[in-house]
C-alpha cells in the first residue's frame, strides 16, 4: 500500500488542468448496457473507480476497451447475465448504477445490494421506489436485489427523501425510463451537472429527456437507443480541490479545461474567505494574499454548496480568522476527517451534523489515516501547509477520485511524494 509524503509550506502557484468528473463517467458507462452498439467515452479518467465500473461491465458481457488517449470504446456482445457481483459492489456503491439500464434491456438484474459506507448509512430506498413506480417486481434474497419486470410502463413519481434528492437514483431511474412504453415523470430529480451530462449522452443515443438540470425530468420512451460518442464534463470536485489548495496555502492557482459554472457556490465561498476568484469560459483562478477569514459552509444538493467539498474546505477554514460553523445537509454524519485534522492541530467540535471549527495560527504535519475519498484530499491539502512532515496513509482512498494527485500538486510547486508504505496501512 502507498503513502504520501508532505513537506508543507509552500504556497502553491501556477495552472492545472482538470480531469473528467468521476461521478459523471459511472453512471455514462452504466448507461452503454442499453444499446448492443459500439459507444465511446472520450477523456475518462484513469481511476480506481472506473476500472471497476469497466470490470463489472466485463462481468455483464460488455466488451471494454481502454485506449492510451483516455478513450472508453464499449460494446455489448452478451445480454445473456445480469448479475453485479457482491466482490465488485462492495468496493464502489456506483456500482448500483447498473440496476435501471440491465432492467431496461434484459428486464432482469441481480444487484448486490451496496452496504453502508465510512460517512453513514447510505440508503436506496428512493432507487427502489422509483423502478417499483415502471412496474418492476423488487426483493431482496441473499444481500442482492433481485429485479424483474415484464414491462416498463413511463409513471409519475416524486423521488425526494429526507435529505432532498438523489445523484445515482435519479439516474437509475432515468436510464430505466428511457426505453419505457409512454412519458415517465420524476419530481424532486437531481439537478447535479452529472446527472444533467448523463441525460445528455442518453438523448446523444436518441432517448427524449427534457428538464434536464431541472427538478422535473420528462422521459418520452422511445423503442430502442444506439450508439454514441460523448465527453462528459470536467470534474467540478477536483476543481474546487485545486481552488481550496490555493486558499489554503496562501498562494495562486488556476485551473484550465474546467466548466466555472458548475463551481457557482464554491466561487462564493472562497470569496466569503477572502480569496480572489477569476473566471473565464474554461478556467477559472483563486488566490489568497493575507489571513484567510472565517465563514460558514453548509452542504445541499446542486446548485448548493458540494458535500464532496466540505472536507476540504473544513481544512481551509481551520486556518481562518474566527470561527466558523460546517453543517452538512446531505450526509449529516460524513465527518470522518475531522478527528485525523485534529491530530494535526485543527481545533474542531463536531456537534451531530455540524462542526465548530475554531481557527487556528498554523497546523502540524502528523501521520494521518484517510477514511475515505474526500476525506484523504481535506488532509493532503492540511498537508501541504502544515509545518514539518504529513504522511497520508492508505491513499487507495484517494486513486479512487483524483487522477494523479500529486503529480498535479507537483507542478503546482509542492513537495509531495509517493511511497510504499512499509506498514502495510
Ligand atoms: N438517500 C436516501 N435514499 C436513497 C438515496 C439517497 O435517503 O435511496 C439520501 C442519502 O442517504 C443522502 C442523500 O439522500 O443523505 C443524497 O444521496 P445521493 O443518493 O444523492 O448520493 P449518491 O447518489 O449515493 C452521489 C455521489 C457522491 C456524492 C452524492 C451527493 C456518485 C457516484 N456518487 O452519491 O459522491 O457525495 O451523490 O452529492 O455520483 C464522492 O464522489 O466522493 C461521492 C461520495
Amino acid at each position: 500500500m502507498d503513502k504520501l509524503v508532505i513537506q508543507g509550506g509552500v504556497a502553491l502557484r501556477g495552472e492545472v488542468e482538470a480531469g473528467t468528473a468521476k461521478n459523471s463517467v459511472l453512471p455514462i458507462l452504466a448507461a452503454t448496457l442499453l444499446t448492443r452498439e459500439p459507444c465511446r467515452i472520450r477523456d475518462a479518467p484513469a481511476l480506481r473507480d472506473v476500472a471497476t465500473m469497466l470490470r463489472i461491465l466485463e462481468a455483464l458481457g460488455v466488451r471494454c476497451e481502454r485506449h492510451a488517449d483516455g478513450t472508453i470504446e464499449t460494446r455489448v456482445e452478451d445480454e445473456g447475465s445480469v448479475e453485479a457481483p457482491y466482490e465488485l459492489v462492495k468496493t464502489m456503491r456506483a456500482s448500483v448504477c447498473v440496476l435501471g439500464p440491465l432492467l431496461a434491456r434484459r428486464r432482469r438484474a441481480r444487484v448486490s445490494f451496496p452496504g453502508g459506507c465510512v460517512f453513514g448509512p447510505r440508503p436506496i430506498d428512493l432507487h427502489l421506489k422509483g423502478l417499483r413506480a415502471l412496474g418492476v417486481d423488487l426483493d431482496i434474497e441473499a444481500g442482492y436485489i433481485v429485479a424483474r419486470a415484464e414491462r416498463l410502463r413511463g409513471a409519475e413519481m416524486y423521488l425526494g427523501g429526507s435529505f432532498g434528492p438523489t445523484v445515482t437514483g435519479t439516474a437509475n431511474v432515468l436510464m430505466a425510463s428511457v426505453l419505457a412504453e409512454g412519458v415517465t415523470r420524476i419530481e424532486m430529480a437531481a439537478c447535479e451537472p452529472e446527472v444533467q451530462d448523463l441525460a445528455n449522452f442518453l438523448n446523444a443515443m436518441g432517448a427524449d429527456v427534457r428538464g434536464i438540470g431541472t427538478p422535473i425530468l420528462e422521459i418520452h420512451g422511445v423503442g430502442e437507443l444506439h450508439g454514441a460518442e460523448y465527453r462528459p464534463v470536467p470534474d467540478r470536485i477536483e476543481v474546487g480541490t485545486f481552488l481550496a489548495a490555493a486558499a489554503i496555502t496562501g498562494g495562486g492557482v488556476k485551473v484550465t479545461r474546467c466548466r466555472p459554472d458548475h463551481l457557482g457556490a464554491v466561487v462564493e465561498r472562497l470569496t466569503a474567505l477572502g480569496c480572489r476568484v477569476e473566471s473565464g469560459d474554461d478556467w477559472i483562478s483563486c488566490a489568497r494574499r493575507g489571513r484567510l477569514e472565517a465563514g460558514d459552509i453548509t452542504t445541499l444538493p446542486y446548485p448548493g454548496f458540494p458535500t464532496d467539498l466540505q472536507a476540504q474546505f473544513m481544512a481551509v477554514v481551520s486556518l481562518a480568522d474566527g470561527v466558523s460553523v460546517v453543517t452538512e445537509k446531505v450526509y449529516p454524519e460524513r465527518f470522518m476527517h475531522v478527528a485525523e485534522l485534529g491530530r494535526m492541530r485543527a481545533r474542531i467540535r463536531k456537534e451531530h451534523h455540524m462542526a465548530i471549527v475554531l481557527g487556528t495560527d498554523y497546523l502540524s504535519g502528523a501521520p494521518v489515516l484517510a477514511s475515505d475519498l474526500r476525506a484523504s484530499a481535506a488532509l493532503v491539502l492540511a498537508g501541504l501547509v502544515a509545518e514539518g512532515e504529513t504522511q497520508v496513509r492508505r491513499v487507495y482512498h484517494i486513486d479512487r477520485g483524483y487522477e494523479r494527485i500529486e503529480t498535479k500538486l507537483q507542478a503546482l510547486g509542492a513537495r509531495i511524494e509517493r511511497v510504499r508504505d512499509e506498514d502495510g496501512l
